[in-house]
C-alpha cells in the first residue's frame, strides 16, 4: 500500500477488524502508524488478525465479542481502552449476509442480519462514543449500496444497511457540537471477501458483477482503507455525515447487474454454501 497518511499517536478500534475488508482497513491505519484493535466473535480470528497486524510494529489489541450483545460489546471497548487509550478513530464494520429471497428465508434468518448489522451499528456506537477523544474523532461506518439500491435476495440487507447510513447522519448531526465526525463507507464489489463469496459465488456471477462496474474492476480492502484513512483525517475535518461509495461507480447504474447476479448466485450455490435449512 501507498502511505500518505500519517496517524502516529492515534488509536483505532475496529469493530469486525479480523477479516477481509474491515481487516484491511486495520491494516491502513497500522501501516499508517495508529495503535489498533479489533474486535469479532471468534477468538481465533481475532489471534490471527493480531499476528499479521504486529508486523507493521506498532501496538494492537484484539477482543472476542458479539456486536448483538451490548453488555459484551460494551466490555470490549473498555478493555481496549485500559490497553492502548481513548479512541481517535472507530470503524464500524461487523456485517453478515447470504443471498436469500425475502419468502426464503426464516424471520430469524431476516432477524439476524437486522440484529448484527443495524442494532450491532447501534451497540458499537453507543458504547464508543463516552470513550472516543472529544473533540476530534471520527467515525466511519462501513455500510454498502444495499443502503440505498434495491436489490432482489437482499431485502434483509437492504433494511439493515440502510439503517446503518441513517444512523451515520443522525449521530452526525448529534454529536457534532463534541466535535466528533460520523461517516458511512459504501464498498462496491471487493476482491477476496466474504461477501463476495457469498454474493458472486462463480466465474459467471462475477462477470455479471464485472460488467457493471464502470471502472471495469473489483476494488481492493485497501482502496477503502485509504478512503476510511481520508475521512479521519484532518484533510476531512469539515466532513461529516456523508454516505461516500467507493465502488467504482458500480452505484451510479445502480448495480444494474445485481439483481440477475443474486438470482444467479442463489441459484448456483449462494443458498446451499451457506444456508442452514
Ligand atoms: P467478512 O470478512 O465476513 O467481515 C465481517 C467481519 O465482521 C469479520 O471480522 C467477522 O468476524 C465480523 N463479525 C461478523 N458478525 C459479527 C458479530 N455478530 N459480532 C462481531 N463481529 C462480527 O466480510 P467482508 O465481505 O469483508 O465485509 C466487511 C464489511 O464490508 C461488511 O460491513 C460488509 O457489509 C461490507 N461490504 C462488503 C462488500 C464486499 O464486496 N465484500 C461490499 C459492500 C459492503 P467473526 O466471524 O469472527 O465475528
Ligand atoms: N439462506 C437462508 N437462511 C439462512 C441462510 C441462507 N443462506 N444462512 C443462514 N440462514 C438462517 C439460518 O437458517 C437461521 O435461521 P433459523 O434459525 O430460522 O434456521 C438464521 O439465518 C441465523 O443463522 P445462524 O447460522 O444461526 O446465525 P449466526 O448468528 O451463527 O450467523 C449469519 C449469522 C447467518 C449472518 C452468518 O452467515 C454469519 O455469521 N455471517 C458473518 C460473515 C458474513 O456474512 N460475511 C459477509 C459480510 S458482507
Amino acid at each position: 500500500m501507498q502511505q500518505q497518511f500519517d496517524f502516529s499517536g492515534k488509536v483505532v478500534f475496529i469493530a469486525g477488524g479480523t477479516s477481509g475488508i474491515n481487516l484491511g482497513v486495520a491494516h491502513g491505519f497500522a501501516q499508517a502508524g495508529a495503535a489498533v484493535a479489533v474486535m469479532s466473535r471468534s477468538q481465533d480470528k481475532v489471534d490471527a488478525a493480531l499476528a499479521a497486524l504486529k508486523a507493521h510494529g506498532g501496538e494492537v489489541f484484539g477482543v472476542a465479542a458479539d456486536v448483538r450483545d451490548y453488555a459484551g460489546t460494551e466490555a470490549a471497548f473498555k478493555a481496549a481502552q485500559a490497553a492502548l487509550g481513548k479512541f481517535d478513530v472507530l470503524i464500524s464494520g461487523a456485517a453478515g449476509n447470504f443471498p436469500a429471497p425475502a419468502l426464503g428465508m426464516s424471520a430469524n434468518a431476516f432477524k439476524s442480519v437486522i440484529d448484527i448489522d443495524l442494532l450491532g451499528t447501534y451497540h458499537v456506537l453507543r458504547a464508543a462514543f463516552p470513550l472516543l477523544k472529544k473533540p476530534g474523532a471520527s467515525i466511519v461506518n462501513i455500510s454498502a449500496p444495499q443502503a440505498f439500491i434495491p436489490m432482489e435476495f437482499q431485502m434483509h440487507v437492504c433494511a439493515a444497511k440502510a439503517g446503518v447510513d441513517m444512523c451515520t447522519r443522525v449521530a452526525a448531526m448529534e454529536w457534532g457540537a463534541a466535535g466528533v465526525r460520523v461517516n458511512s463507507v459504501t464498498p462496491g464489489p471487493i476482491e477476496g471477501t466474504e461477501g463476495m463469496k457469498r454474493l458472486a459465488p462463480d466465474q459467471a456471477t462475477r462477470q455479471l458483477v464485472t460488467d457493471s462496474v464502470p471502472l471495469g474492476h473489483f476494488g481492493t480492502p485497501d482502496d477503502i482503507a485509504q478512503a476510511c484513512l481520508w475521512l479521519s483525517s484532518p484533510l476531512a475535518r469539515y466532513v461529516t455525515g456523508v454516505v461516500l461509495p467507493v465502488d467504482g461507480g458500480w452505484s451510479l447504474g445502480g448495480v444494474s447487474s445485481s439483481g440477475a447476479g443474486m438470482k444467479q448466485a442463489f441459484a448456483s450455490g449462494g443458498k446451499s454454501a451457506t444456508a442452514k435449512p
